[in-house]
């Protein structure tokens, strides 16, 4: 039996993913398999899945597309196996690890995908960038961009952007957590209940959003459409401007796209 999906490295991300693709039913569990190190926790995502744990060597001879999900770490480790995948394409979920790297690992044959998704795959929110090797036929091109649609929403990008993407929405979901964790910090020491604080800025976030993709207007004009001259947003933009604000997330999105520069060059 050949399985359409075999995930290689069954962690966060890979479960996000695992998980949305069930969940979109894009694809039928019998038809995944992974394959874990650990005997226990192979039991327990096999029963909690539902999906096929095989061992890595019939994993690699068994499956169409591999979706890589180790850290960009242990590639090195994994390397000698992955040049025995037999499949036909390998989707690498690794930040910062270029298509040139893994073309010098896995067979010459295998199409390759660099993909950058985010863990709201989990619940069908996620946003993948994607680059293909340039050997990449169209039908696979669809076939991948149609599994993440799956989970989300897709976007090919020039493999130059990745570094860059995996900043803003790889570990971006990170960042607004912490940033709505300390608002409603703040609101909570202002008499509203924490978790009421926490659905608030969490429908601002889903809000603005929105109105970011569809208003078709600019950051700008959005600003100034909340901001009433004397009001509760002209204070906070206020002090936000006489703040080292822009600088420190600016740092902020930089050191994650140095790190993600980083990785690739390990
Ligand atoms: N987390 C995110 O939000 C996110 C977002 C975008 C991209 N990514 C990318 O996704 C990848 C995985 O990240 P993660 O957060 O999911 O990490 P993780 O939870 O640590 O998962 C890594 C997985 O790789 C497995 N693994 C490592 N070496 C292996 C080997 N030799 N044989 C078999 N399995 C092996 C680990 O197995 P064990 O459980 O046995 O250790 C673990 O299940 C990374 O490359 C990361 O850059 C992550």
């Amino acid at each position: 039996m050949t399985y359409q999906i075999g995930f290689f490295g069954f962690g966060n991300m890979a479960q996000a993913i695992c998980r949305g693709i069930l969940n979109s039913q894009y694809s039928h569990k019998k038809n995944i398999a992974f394959t874990q190190r650990d005997p226990h926790k192979a039991a327990s995502n096999a029963l909690e899945f539902g999906i096929t744990h095989l061992d890595l060597d019939v994993l690699l001879s068994h499956c169409d597309l591999l979706i890589l999900g180790v850290k960009p770490q242990q590639l090195e480790d994994v390397a000698d196996s992955l040049a025995l995948f037999s499949g036909q394409s390998l989707v690498s979920l690794l930040a910062g690890t270029s298509i040139s790297t893994l073309s010098d690992i896995l067979p010459s044959s295998v199409f390759i995908c660099r993909s950058m998704p985010n863990t709201p795959a989990l619940i069908g929110q996620g946003l993948t960038g994607l680059s293909f090797s340039p050997s990449c036929d169209t039908a696979t091109k669809q076939k991948i961009e149609s599994l993440f649609n799956s989970v989300g929403k897709s976007l090919v990008i020039e493999e130059s952007g990745m570094d860059a993407l995996t900043a803003v929405s790889g570990s971006g979901p990170a960042f607004i957590y912490k940033i709505a964790e300390e608002i409603a910090q703040t609101a909570a020491k202002n008499n509203l209940d924490y978790a009421h604080g926490i659905q608030a800025i969490a429908q601002s976030f889903i809000g603005a959003g929105h109105m970011l993709l569809e208003s078709k207007k600019t950051t700008q004009t959005l600003i100034q459409n909340v901001r009433s001259p004397n009001g509760t947003t002209a204070a906070g933009l206020e002090r936000l401007e006489h703040s080292p604000f822009s600088e420190h997330l600016a740092a902020i999105i930089q050191a994650a796209i140095n790190k993600s520069k980083e990785l690739g060059a390990s």
